[in-house]
């Protein structure tokens, strides 16, 4: 069995490529490398520098590859972007993705799954947690774009029979996750540190995210192989953690005692409070998160530290 994995040089993506060699299927990696690094990629395995709104060099790939399944997490992923250039972020998450789809029809691979967001589509819920009924009020065109290509797969499943799964992640952090850019404040707060540069918190720190470690995203990324088809799931731990709580969180795991965070006014586009209701997962996936939030802290510190100390 072949899957393609797009953004299979990122964070996330070169995880799930990973677990997916691990239970012995074959992986393609696509990736245009305008975030991910070949650091990321295993020696030997088909990795195609490729940018998914080129619509020649996917059938090229698709031609010489025929996945069986396609699993797509390749995106433009900055918010802050999003906002400045959506027509930007809609040609990589709305008609990249859509290159996507086209070629996974025309070569009937048995599942597509596409990692979505839980933290950017709900917008600030009435009510918490937020689960995958929620009504969809992004505070961003990136949320817009992410739920847009969700919508084209329900429609393409109705027209024309593709099988897919949509996993909605919580903030997911762990190691390779990049400093670089505006997403993920663990790699960031731990670089800061490591460097030592006092890390800002935006707004007066409780507002509260819900945090989810890359391994088990990995596992959900497993269990939508065969389970949850047609479906929509929030992959995230069920619980918020405040700004601050991360913050001293990662002050721990690095052994910086002493230090407290700046603050600085609240962007705006920013979700005061979310946490994500799992209880779908949990039942259609038999899926739960393994690692709690300390323990997955630790590693993810662990990986930086050492990344900081080789240069
Ligand atoms: N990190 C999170 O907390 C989080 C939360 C919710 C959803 N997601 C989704 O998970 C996926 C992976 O995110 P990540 O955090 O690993 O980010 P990432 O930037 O590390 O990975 C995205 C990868 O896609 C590649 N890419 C970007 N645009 C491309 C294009 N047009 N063509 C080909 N490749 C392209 C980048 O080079 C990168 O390697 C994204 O779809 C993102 O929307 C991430």
């Amino acid at each position: 069995m072949k899957v393609l994995v797009t953004g299979g040089a990122g964070f996330i993506g070169s995880h799930v490529a990973d677990g997916y060699r691990a239970q012995g299927l074959e992986v393609v990696v696509v990736d245009d490398l305008s975030r991910g690094s070949k650091r990321n990629l295993r020696a030997g395995a088909p990795f195609y520098q490729a940018d998914i709104r080129d619509r020649a060099a996917l059938e090229e790939i698709f031609r010489k590859e025929k996945p069986d399944l396609v699993n797509h997490h390749a995106a433009q992923i900055d918010v802050r972007l999003s906002v400045k250039d959506p027509v930007c972020d809609a040609s990589s998450n709305i008609l990249g993705s859509l290159n996507l789809v086209e070629l996974a029809l025309a070569s009937k691979v048995r599942r597509f799954i596409y990692a979505s967001t839980g933290g950017a589509i709900y917008g600030e819920p009435e009510t918490l947690p937020a689960g995958e009924e929620t009504p969809v009020r992004p505070l961003a065109p990136y949320g817009v774009s992410k739920h847009t290509f969700e919508l084209y797969l329900w429609t393409m499943r109705k027209l024309y029979g593709l099988p897919f799964v949509v996993l909605r992640y919580g903030n997911v952090y762990g190691p390779r996750q990049s400093s670089k850019g505006e997403a993920g404040v663990v790699a960031i707060f731990s670089e800061q540190m490591l460097g030592g540069v006092t890390p800002t918190i935006y707004g007066d720190g409780t507002k509260t995210r819900d945090y989810i470690e890359v391994s088990d995203v990995v596992r959900a990324n497993w269990a939508a192989l065969s389970k949850g088809e047609g479906e929509i799931f929030n992959i995230a731990s069920g619980n918020p953690t405040s700004d601050y709580e991360i913050f001293a969180a990662i002050r721990e795991a690095l052994g910086f005692p002493g230090i407290e965070p700046k603050y600085a006014p609240k962007r705006p586009g920013e979700v005061d409070h979310i946490v994500l209701g799992i209880g779908k997962a949990a039942s259609h996936l038999d899926w739960k998160p393994a690692v709690r939030l300390q323990e997955g802290i630790r590693r993810a510190a662990e990986w930086i530290r050492a990344k900081h100390d080789n240069g």
